[in-house]
């Protein structure tokens, strides 16, 4: 039986004439949130994004409300909604900026007001030229509106907001390496404790970093309560969530579904979403929360996307990006060039990170090409414990950011589930697959 698919919250407006412009966004309930949040006390406020269960969509799935209310008493208090969005497979937030930057902007806004944040800021990836140019308008617009600036809609709060490009690292997606990117400097994660955030962010001050599809929920949730999101999904992955999809099914796309309610199947299978893998073959395996998470054999097809289910079978949902992969594809090369994404993306501050990756890529990469030697995958399996000891999920992390910890999860996994293929480059010197 077809899955059902609940209206959608997030990317409601997106087949609409001019998505992106404020005349559009108004004419479809735009900036209601905002007004009904003024006209709410700050503690109404973060209870009902804690009563949504609203997890955190950039990849740990922390609880929205919860990290609002660990903010450090002090002022002034920061808000940093992170854009950046650099993990390879996952392009949702691009599209959410590009196609409704005023919901990111509203929903910007609706935090900031309701931790009481003296500035708000979008760190937006360099790269997205449509996503920032899109951003900067939509502030624009959104401060000759009255929704930005002094005394917003006459409610006599008042607060900026910034739209800042970053420099093109993968590494400032972390947040307190955005944060140090942001304050000017290099994109150098911090060492937590102390450094949280919450505690010690921008400036030194106490600072939120949310997604941007978590914020993206915030104007929704306003306007029609937690308890309607909560009543979406099961336990506490509630309301709706956007899956990037991609690999080898018919119809890759950003999908909005409801959580914990629809399985991988339904997004590699239902014709609303994947539609299939490409020309009829099967699932082999999938990657099932992006490029640091461990993979799924296809066994694991009718799992529900729910993040507590996923992180007990020893995964993540992570940034919700799911890559199917099928009998075409060669495990070796997949692992070994995510392998290569985190070498070249690896900030270099922690030995194990910095040295682990980039063996593990040589001797991946020589396995790949026909060159490996059988002792090779005790080799791999003997760095990769020691970026990441025990390799076991969670990874235990020996390093200042889980960037480090990521680098074994695909190695591991294809070493665990398709040694065999391994085994047939080793033995035949060769890819079986070219
Ligand atoms: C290496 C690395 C890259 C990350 N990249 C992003 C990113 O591009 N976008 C994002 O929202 N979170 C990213 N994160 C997660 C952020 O550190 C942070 O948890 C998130 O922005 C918090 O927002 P949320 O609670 O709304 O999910 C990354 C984390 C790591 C370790
Ligand atoms: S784990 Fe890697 S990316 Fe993270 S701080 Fe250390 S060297 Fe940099």
């Amino acid at each position: 039986m077809a899955v059902d698919v609940p209206q959608p919250i997030v990317t409601r407006r997106f087949g609409l004439h001019e998505s992106w412009t404020l005349r559009t966004y108004l004419d479809n309930g735009g900036y209601d949130g905002l007004r009904k949040a003024l006209a709410m006390s700050r503690d109404d406020l973060v209870e009902n994004v804690k009563t949504a269960s609203l997890l955190g969509r950039g990849g740990a799935g922390f609880p929205a409300g919860q990290k609002w209310s660990m903010l450090r008493k002090a002022e002034p208090v920061y808000l940093v909604v992170n854009g950046d969005e650099s993990e390879p497979a996952t392009f949702k937030d691009h599209q959410l900026m590009v196609t409704d930057p005023h919901q990111v902007v509203e929903g910007a806004l609706i935090c900031a007001f309701a931790v009481g944040a003296a500035q708000a800021f979008i760190f937006v990836r360099g790269e997205f030229a449509l996503g920032l140019e899109r951003m900067t308008q939509a502030v624009n617009e959104a401060y000759e509106y009255g929704a930005i600036g002094r005394d917003i809609f006459g409610s006599g709060w008042s607060i900026d907001l910034v739209v800042h490009p970053g420099a093109g690292a993968y590494i400032c997606g972390e947040e307190t390496a955005l944060l140090e990117s942001l304050e000017g400097k290099r994109g150098f994660p911090r060492i937590k404790p102390p450094y949280f955030p919450a505690a010690i962010g921008l400036y030194g001050a106490p600072t939120v970093v949310n997604n941007v599809e978590t914020v993206s929920n915030l104007p929704w949730i306003t306007l029609n309560s937690g308890d309607a999101f909560a009543a979406m999904g099961e336990g506490r992955s509630t309301g709706t969530r956007i899956f990037s999809l991609s690999g080898r099914v018919n119809r890759p796309g950003n999908y909005e579904v409801e959580m914990a309610k629809t399985t991988f199947r339904d997004l590699f299978y239902d014709e609303r979403f994947g539609n299939g893998i490409r020309d009829g073959r099967e699932l082999k395996a999938f990657i099932p929360g992006g490029a640091s998470a461990p993979w799924f054999g296809a066994d694991k097809v009718d799992m529900p996307l729910d993040q507590d289910e996923v992180g007990k079978a020893g995964s993540m949902l992570g940034s919700g990006s799911i890559v199917a992969m099928d009998d075409t594809t060669c495990m070796v090369r997949a692992a070994w060039r995510i392998t290569r994404f985190f070498h070249h993306e690896s900030c270099g501050q922690c030995t194990p990170c910095r040295e682990g990756a980039g063996w593990v890529d040589k001797v991946m990469y020589r396995i790949e090409q026909g060159a490996g030697r059988e002792e090779d995958l005790d080799l791999l399996l003997d760095v990769c414990d020691n970026i990441a000891p025990g390799l076991s999920w969670p990874p235990q992390q020996t390093t200042i950011c889980v960037l480090g910890p990521s680098i074994p999860s695909s190695i591991v996994s294809a070493i665990r589930m398709f040694r065999d293929e391994f085994l047939v480059h080793i033995k035949e010197g060769a890819c079986p697959f070219t």
